[in-house]
């Protein structure tokens, strides 16, 4: 997979035109363009149809937790959609995780079904509240780890991760399971409210597959220069990779 590829723009931006523009603008920089709750309220699935009509991939993330039926019929929804990759929460458990990833394979078309990420411990939770308010006593990686393994046992394609956490599920769960990873800033940016950021050479020589990257390319004076230059810093670790250098 190239570089450009692997880079997934979140489009947290409210208006209609502010998605057409920006999804004309970085076609062909950005692989997949990433509808996160707060679009899909505002605009619902004809935003998802119309980044499609505009020839690109969505990753839609609804973070879906619910009972087993709910979840998978919400996923069949997101499937009918032509969403390339969508979220569930792992804390929804095993019968809600096999019942998503049953629907998504029956549901899905020719095309192949989508990829199914599971959300494990949100990045916004610290240690304490994970034990005092949610009586979850694991420390946050091995929470996430757990919560990893669970779901590619119940047939997920892969996780959302903080770039902290993401050598530890790799060597965990394998080559194959995808880590797509949020957070991302190049060297010397600011961190804005992230509170764990990686650079984008960094995150993917910890084996992340995916880059989620929102502010830095948003908010740049140019977004088409600024996601080049994360995609040139990308390349210049997979050649690296490749090499073993
Ligand atoms: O602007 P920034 O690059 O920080 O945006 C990152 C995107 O990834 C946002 O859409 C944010 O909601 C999402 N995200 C995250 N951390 C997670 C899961 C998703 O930052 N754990």
């Amino acid at each position: 997979m190239e570089a450009g590829e692997r880079l997934i723009v979140a489009l947290d931006v409210k208006r209609r035109e502010q998605v057409q523009n920006l999804v004309e603008e970085l076609q062909g920089y950005a692989g997949i363009f990433k509808v996160g709750l707060e679009l899909f309220c505002h605009l619902g699935p004809p935003v998802v149809s119309m980044i499609r009509e505009q020839g690109a991939r969505v990753f839609l993330d609804l973070k879906l937790h619910d009972i087993p039926r709910t979840a998978a019929q919400a996923a069949r929804a997101a499937v009918r959609m032509g969403a390339s990759m969508f979220t569930v929460h792992v804390a929804g458990g095993r019968d809600m995780l096999r019942s998503v990833a049953e629907a998504v394979h029956e549901e899905a078309g020719t095309g192949g079904p989508p990829k199914v990420l599971g959300v494990t411990v949100l990045t916004s939770l610290g240690a304490e509240q994970l034990k005092d308010e949610l009586g979850l006593t694991r420390s946050p990686l091995d929470q996430v780890l757990f919560w990893a393994e669970l779901a590619r046992s119940c047939g997920l394609s892969g996780v959302v991760a903080s770039p902290r956490e993401v050598e530890a599920i790799r060597t965990r769960c394998g080559r194959d399971f995808l880590i797509v990873t949020p957070g991302i800033r190049l060297a010397g940016s600011g961190a804005d409210d992230q509170k764990r950021v990686s650079t984008p050479a960094q995150a993917l020589r910890s084996g992340a597959d995916y880059l989620v990257v929102g502010r830095p390319i948003l908010q740049a004076e140019n977004p088409r220069r600024a996601a080049a230059a994360l995609i040139q810093e990308m390349e210049g670790a997979l050649e690296c990779q490749n090499k073993n250098c």
